[in-house]
């Protein structure tokens, strides 16, 4: 391993990783599916650079997946590495202090959309790669990449090439570095990760817009009804009115109820510097961590309906929608809670509205064994460079793939190299610059660490037929009269 890396090529790693962030690389906007090209094509060039024997474009409908091997290295195990080359919407612009696709420094920062959700953080695994290599380009273990443009928004293209190509998933190890420490010297693994159910609901009342002197007082408003039906779905202290959706929530082990409440954990910090509100709100019954971590959640993310140009306009709204999403924790499945959704929006619906629910994009929860002894080697990575253990932590949000990845029974590791104020899918998200460059040599270290344990067998046929078993016990859990869909994601180490 290289430890001069990071002070000798630091210049050039911000060049590239600038050129790499100024790609607005949007997945949910159709107008940046050029961009999310670019970036992939700019991934493919690196990997070239850095001398991998192969690199595939590969194409679906949607923007395409990255795939990469470095050269075979005879004996060594294999470490399959997921992240995802797409960002979120960068708006609301006005409040970014710099533009989210002008990479800048700040206060050892650096700003742009992507920087710590994932585009800096994939970059921090490359440069790992390159770092780790002997004088002849060889990595220690047999590395291969996995880069998808569809994280952010839901599209099927990884998951089918997963399904069409299991080889791909193959790996003794699979490493997704998309999260977070858990607090600045403190790096984190993760045991959960939620699911999610992302939905549309749209109201119709009327055929056409009215005028509301005229008809106001005794015509039905798509907006208002909207809102009321919105406003039932969730009561004010936080819990979620949908007949039964929290009968299947598993609570947390005690184990783990014990382990969070040892993590160190400032509400009133929590609040001010990461919330930046002035009361936290949920069950109260529940801690915050258990809040953001095993219990499911109903968001509003965005209304539409009637007039919001500038002026006024008097008109009583024919049609509304709203954009929401309930996460989903374990014990949970994602096409059980469609149901239950669309069940609860029924009861709710007035004589004089049509109201439909579409789906947008779901996944299941998912739950990961973080028993396997790589999680040592990572932990030893930590440990030389920041004086800590991984601590192990849940994850709020949701990988949508990892479900798929832990099916071969290779253990999962979630971690990543951000901190908690980074500003996910906000304005102004950002990485610190000393986040990226301990990043770099954590996981130089791992990939030495994990090399010198030789070859492993991912799959071996114990493990396939506990598989098959998990399976079929998942397929007689059934517990009630909605419950004969298939036992979906998430058998091997990754549970669903
Ligand atoms: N990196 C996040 C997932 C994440 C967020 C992990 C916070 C840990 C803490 C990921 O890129 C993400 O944002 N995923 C989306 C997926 C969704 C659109 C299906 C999410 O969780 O909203
Ligand atoms: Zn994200």
């Amino acid at each position: 391993m290289d430890t001069d890396f990071v002070p000798r090529e630091q210049a050039r790693m911000l060049r590239e990783l600038s050129e790499f962030l100024s790609i607005p690389s949007v997945s949910a906007l159709p107008s940046h599916a050029s961009d999310c090209r670019r970036a992939a094509v700019w991934l493919m060039d690196e990997f070239r650079r850095l001398g991998c024997p192969v690199v595939n474009l590969v194409e679906g409908e949607g923007h395409p997946v990255v795939w990469a091997e470095g050269p075979a290295v005879p004996g060594k195990p294999s470490l399959l590495i997921y992240g995802h080359y797409d960002v979120q919407p960068p708006d609301p612009l006005e409040e970014w202090e710099t533009s989210p696709f002008e990479p800048t420094i700040r206060e050892g920062r650096l700003y742009a959309r992507g920087t710590a959700d994932d585009k800096g953080q994939v970059y921090c695994l490359l440069k790992a790669y390159e770092a780790s290599r002997d004088a002849d380009g060889n990595p220690p273990l047999n590395i291969r990449f996995l880069i998808e443009g569809e994280e952010e928004s839901g599209g099927h293209v990884v998951a089918d090439l997963l399904r069409a190509e299991p080889a791909r998933g193959q790996a003794d190890a699979v490493l997704v570095c998309d999260m977070s420490y858990y607090a600045p010297g403190v790096p984190a693994v993760y045991t959960a990760l939620r699911g999610i159910c992302y939905a549309e609901i749209s109201v119709r009342t009327l055929q056409r817009d009215l005028h509301s002197g005229s008809y106001g007082g005794a015509a039905p408003n798509a907006l208002e009804t909207l809102v009321r039906i919105l406003s039932e779905l969730k009561d004010e202290d936080g819990e979620i009115r949908i007949p039964k959706l929290y009968k299947s929530v598993e609570p947390p082990s005690k184990s783990e109820l014990k382990a969070w409440k040892g993590l160190p954990f400032d509400k009133e910090k929590f609040l001010a510097q990461e919330v930046t509100a002035r009361a936290l709100t949920g069950m109260k019954k529940h801690s915050v961590l258990e809040r953001l971590w095993a219990l499911p959640t109903f968001e509003i993310h965005g209304i539409r309906g009637g007039f919001t140009g500038d002026g006024a306009k008097t008109v009583i709204p024919a049609t509304a929608s709203a954009k929401v999403s309930l996460r989903l924790v374990p014990g949970q499945k994602f096409e059980k809670v469609v149901k239950q959704l669309r069940k609860a929006v029924a009861a709710l619906t007035p004589k004089w509205a049509d109201v439909e629910v579409q789906i947008h994009h779901g996944n299941d929860p998912v739950q990961v064994d973080t028993s396997d002894p790589v999680f040592d080697l990572l932990n030893e990575a930590f440990r030389e460079k920041t004086g800590n253990e991984a601590v192990p932590v849940r994850a709020g949000g949701s990988i949508p793939i990892v479900s798929q990845l832990g099916r071969s029974g290779a253990p999962v590791i979630l971690t990543g190299i951000g901190l908690p104020n980074d500003g996910l899918h906000s304005p102004n998200e950002k990485l610190d610059l000393q986040q990226l460059w301990d990043g770099i040599d954590i996981f130089a270290r791992f990939f030495e660490l994990f090399g010198e344990q030789g070859e492993i067998r991912a799959v071996d046929e114990d493990d396939e037929e506990e598989e098959a078993e998990d399976d079929e016990e998942l397929e007689e859990e059934s517990d009630d009269e909605e419950d004969t869909e298939a036992a979906g994601a998430g058998a091997g180490t990754a549970e669903g």
